[in-house]
C-alpha cells in the first residue's frame, strides 16, 4: 500500500514538471537562451578606448548576455588567437575592434565556416570579400580629420606650421584622420605640416614623439594636430616642460572628446576636440541580435560626431559620459 502511495505521488510530479516544463517554453523560447558573445578588443591605450569596453561590457550585463573579453594587449596576433579561441568555443557571435585594417582574411573565413556573425566595432578592415564580416559600426574618420583641419584653418586664418601627432600605423582611424586632415591643409598654401610622426594613441608616447618635434622646430610650431586627444594630453606636458604655452604659443586640436580633454580646454591648454563617441555596447548587440534574427544589416552604420572648442568647454563638460 505504501509502495503504491509513493508510485502515485512520483506519477503526479513528472505530470507537473513536465506541464511546468510546457509553460515555461512559449514560441520563440530559443531567444531567450542566453547568448554567448566574444569580445576582442585591442588593448587599452586610450580613455576613449577604456570607454567603449564599459559600454561593451555594460550592455552585454543589461541583455544578460555572457560576454567572453580578451583584451589583445595592443597586438593583432592576440586578437586572430583570441578570434580563434571564440570560434573553438562555439560563440553565438563575435564583436571585434580590429587594430589595423589588413590581416583578418584567413580567421575571418574560419568565422564564417563556423557560421558565426561578427559584429566590426570602431574601425573598419580591408579585406577582399566584405561578406567577411557582418556590419560595422563606427565613425567616419576621414570627416573628423576634416573637421579638425577646418577647425584649424579658421583658428590660425589660414597660416602657420602644423606638427602632427598620428595614432597607430595602419589602424584605420590613423590612416583616415592623416587623410581627412590633410585634404582641408592642402587648400590653404600658407598652412604646412612639417612634422608628422605617430604617438601610437597613447600619453606616454604622444609626449615622447612631442619632445622630438619641439627639439627639432621648437618656436617654429605653431599648431599641433593630434589624432586623439591622450596623445594630445602627452603633448601637452612636453610642451609645458619646454617652457611653452600649450593653448596659447601652440594651438592644439585633437580628437575623441574625452573628459580629460574638456578638463584641457577649460584649463586653456587645449583648444578643440572633436568627438568621435566610443559608446558603441547598444548599437553593437542590437546588431548581433539582428544578425542571429536573421535580418538584413546595413554593412556600415555611421556614428554621429560632433566637435567642441574652448569656448563651449565649461558648459558642457559636466555632461560628458566618458
Ligand atoms: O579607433 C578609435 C581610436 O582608437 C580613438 O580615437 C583612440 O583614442 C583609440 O585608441
Amino acid at each position: 500500500m505504501r509502495k503504491d502511495v509513493s508510485v502515485m505521488w512520483y506519477r503526479i510530479g513528472l505530470i507537473v514538471v513536465a506541464a511546468v516544463g510546457v509553460c515555461a517554453l512559449p514560441a520563440g523560447a530559443a531567444k531567450k537562451e542566453k547568448l554567448v558573445v566574444g569580445f576582442s578588443q585591442v588593448g587599452a591605450e586610450s580613455a576613449w578606448r577604456t570607454a567603449e569596453t564599459e559600454s561593451i561590457r555594460n550592455e552585454a550585463a543589461k541583455r544578460g548576455v555572457e560576454l567572453k573579453f580578451a583584451d589583445a594587449q595592443g597586438k593583432q596576433e592576440n586578437q586572430v588567437q583570441a578570434l580563434r579561441s571564440f570560434i573553438a568555443q562555439h560563440v553565438d557571435a563575435i564583436i571585434l575592434a580590429p587594430k589595423v585594417e589588413t590581416g583578418w582574411e584567413s580567421v575571418l573565413k574560419d568565422a564564417r565556416r563556423a557560421k558565426i556573425p561578427v559584429i566590426l566595432v570602431d574601425r573598419g578592415i580591408n579585406v577582399s570579400d566584405n561578406m567577411l564580416y557582418t556590419t560595422l559600426i563606427a565613425s567616419d574618420f576621414v570627416a573628423e580629420g576634416r573637421m579638425a583641419g577646418e577647425w584649424l584653418a579658421k583658428k590660425m586664418d589660414g597660416k602657420g606650421n602644423i606638427v602632427e601627432l598620428q595614432g597607430t600605423p595602419g589602424a584605420a582611424p590613423a590612416i583616415d584622420r592623416q587623410k581627412g586632415f590633410a585634404e582641408i591643409i592642402a587648400k590653404f598654401p600658407d598652412m604646412k605640416i612639417i612634422k608628422s610622426q605617430t604617438g601610437d594613441f597613447n600619453r606616454a608616447k604622444g609626449k615622447e614623439t612631442m619632445e622630438a618635434f619641439i627639439k627639432a622646430d621648437g618656436k617654429n610650431i605653431n599648431a599641433l594636430y593630434a589624432h586623439n586627444d591622450d596623445m594630445a594630453l602627452g603633448a601637452i606636458q612636453a610642451i609645458e616642460e619646454a617652457g611653452m604655452k600649450p593653448g596659447t604659443d601652440i594651438t592644439i586640436v585633437s580628437i575623441d572628446g574625452v573628459k580629460g580633454a574638456f578638463e584641457a580646454m577649460v584649463d586653456g591648454k587645449l583648444n578643440c576636440t572633436v568627438e568621435c563617441n566610443p559608446l558603441l555596447g547598444p548599437a553593437a548587440f542590437d546588431a548581433v541580435e539582428a544578425a542571429l534574427d536573421g535580418k538584413a544589416l546595413e554593412k556600415k552604420t555611421i556614428v554621429k560626431d560632433s566637435i567642441f572648442d574652448q569656448s563651449q568647454a565649461a558648459g558642457v563638460i559636466g555632461s560628458r559620459q566618458y
